[in-house]
């Protein structure tokens, strides 16, 4: 018995109204994580044998997105979901099972539900299960009919809705496990008999209970949970939703979190226990951080991995590894693959590019540091800055341990400087720098006897001529 999954993803998206013609909507990120990721991961908890996901418009850059993760299939002309879900399934071979179908602009759902949903329909000895949930606002969600004795007899989809039928508050979340012996036997019955001349992909529950089939539907609670994203609002809402959603989960592992509406944590963050974050902080991407970090408030972290008891105060940081008892910030900027070990200090307007600081470095002001790795307990002074660029190519700067770097030094790479050497302030560097060295390079003070008088004098004469 096999479980495959087919996701719908070909749709034409009108409701979003982008100007990219390319684009779908199952691209859109929340968390700068494609809405179409987020369906696969809740599909893999069910372990599936196979993921199919359809696409049609913006197909190359969702083939793209879901490389490795799941087989495409092309649907040619958006004739509608039936029609999407009969390319999805020619990617599959006729065997015995069951066939889970989703809709690739559902981000919200749940493993743990789909998980739940299979067993009800396995438990069931069900042939077609839809997952429903009941939603009094007004909604654009396929309506589910049922019979008086309370079995589901239909869906109708809203712009098909008559007289009673307005009042239908069950919703269609879009997800079904189909037996594959109803799914390939009905899916060519279909007809785009309807308001949109579409095929539907809700006429097939009509069309297996019409043949005997069993047909359930679970009810979960949370409505919120299987919304769709057909607009930019829907976007938003699911932005809204998943950001309290995971910020709970945090909180509930040990987590503190000060303000649960502005603090804007992606779904694939680890963080662990006492790790206290503040407000207006985000952390994407594949982030992890160990206890004792206190991060924020106005912090933006993406791909980091952050060791143990650092502070991070108003840093804007990605791509980068942190050790143990940094103190970073206000105001710092690191990306390009920056190593940071332990026990260092960084902030007051200082960028980092591809950097690896080794133990105790101090860079605490004004300081632009490029392609460049400087020793144990180095001392940047204030406004030191590395020039790694000649217009074309990118140069390397090696700095040992012990070094005392001199405010506003300029060091132009590649250049060395050894351990224990000293720079003094003003200088720019040219050439290696010995170890236990002073190297200064800057033009001798010359200071010209009452001339400040002098030259005020020649300024007031020229005013007034
Ligand atoms: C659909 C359901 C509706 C349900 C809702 C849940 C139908 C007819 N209606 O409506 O009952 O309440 O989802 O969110 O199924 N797609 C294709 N090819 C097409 C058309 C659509 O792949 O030709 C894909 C879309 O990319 C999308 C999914 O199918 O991911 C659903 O299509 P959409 O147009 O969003 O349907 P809804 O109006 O949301
Ligand atoms: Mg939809």
């Amino acid at each position: 018995m096999k479980l495959n999954t087919v996701i719908l993803a070909a749709g034409k998206g009108t409701r979003m109204h982008s100007l990219d013609e390319n684009k779908s909507k199952c691209s859109f990120e929340i968390f700068h994580k494609p809405l179409i990721l987020y369906v696969l991961d809740a599909v893999n908890e069910l372990k599936p044998d196979r993921n199919v996901v359809v696409v049609g418009r913006g197909a190359e850059e969702l083939t793209k997105i879901v490389y490795g993760r799941a087989l495409t299939v092309e649907q040619k002309h958006q004739l509608g979901t039936a029609d999407a879900l009969k390319a999805g399934i020619s990617k599959l071979d006729k065997e015995e099972g069951t066939t889970v179908v989703l809709n690739g602009d559902s981000p919200l759902i749940r493993g743990e539900t789909l998980q739940k949903a299979y067993e009800f329909h396995k438990e069931n000895h069900s042939k077609l299960t839809i997952i429903t949930a009941t939603l009094n606002e007004k909604n654009a969600y396929g309506r589910i009919k049922r019979l008086p004795n309370g079995q589901v007899e239909k869906i109708i989809e809203t712009k098909d809705l008559k007289d009673d039928e307005l009042n239908l508050n069950e919703i269609n979340s879009g997800i079904y496990f189909i037996d594959n012996e109803v799914l390939y036997k009905e899916i060519d019955l279909i007809e785009p008999k309807n308001a949109q001349h579409e095929y539907y992909l809700t006429d097939i529950v009509g069309l297996a209970i019409k043949d005997g089939y069993k047909v359930c539907a679970y009810t979960i609670e949370d409505a919120k949970e299987i919304g769709g994203v057909n607009d930019r609002i829907d976007l938003m809402k699911a932005f809204e939703y998943l950001k309290v959603r995971i910020n709970t989960n945090h909180l509930l592992n040990g987590v503190t979190i000060f303000d649960i509406n502005n603090t804007y944590i992606g779904p694939d963050v680890k963080i662990s226990s006492d790790v206290e974050i503040y407000p207006n902080t985000w952390i994407l991407g594949q982030s992890t951080i160990l206890p004792n970090n206190i991060i924020g408030p106005n912090s933006y972290l993406e791909n980091v991995r952050i060791g143990e008891s650092n502070h991070i105060l108003s840093c804007h940081i990605v791509d980068t590894k942190i050790g143990y008892h940094n103190e970073l910030g206000p105001y710092v900027r690191m990306r390009g693959g920056c190593i940071i070990e332990d026990h260092c200090r960084v902030g007051n307007f200082v960028e980092l590019k591809n950097v690896h600081l080794h133990d105790g470095v101090k860079s605490a002001h004004l300081t632009y540091l490029g392609d460049s790795e400087l020793g144990d307990n180095t001392n940047v002074g204030c406004g030191v800055i590395t020039a790694n660029y000649d217009g074309a190519n990118k140069f390397h700067t090696i700095i040992g341990k012990n070094v005392f770097l001199g405010s506003n030094a300029t060091l132009i790479a590649p250049i060395e400087v050894h351990d224990d050497a000293f720079v003094a302030a003003g200088s720019t560097i040219t050439s290696e720098v010995l170890s236990n060295d002073l190297a200064i390079a800057r033009a001798r003070q010359v200071n010209k006897k009452g001339y400040a008088k002098v030259l005020r004098d020649k300024a007031k004469e020229k005013k007034n001529s």
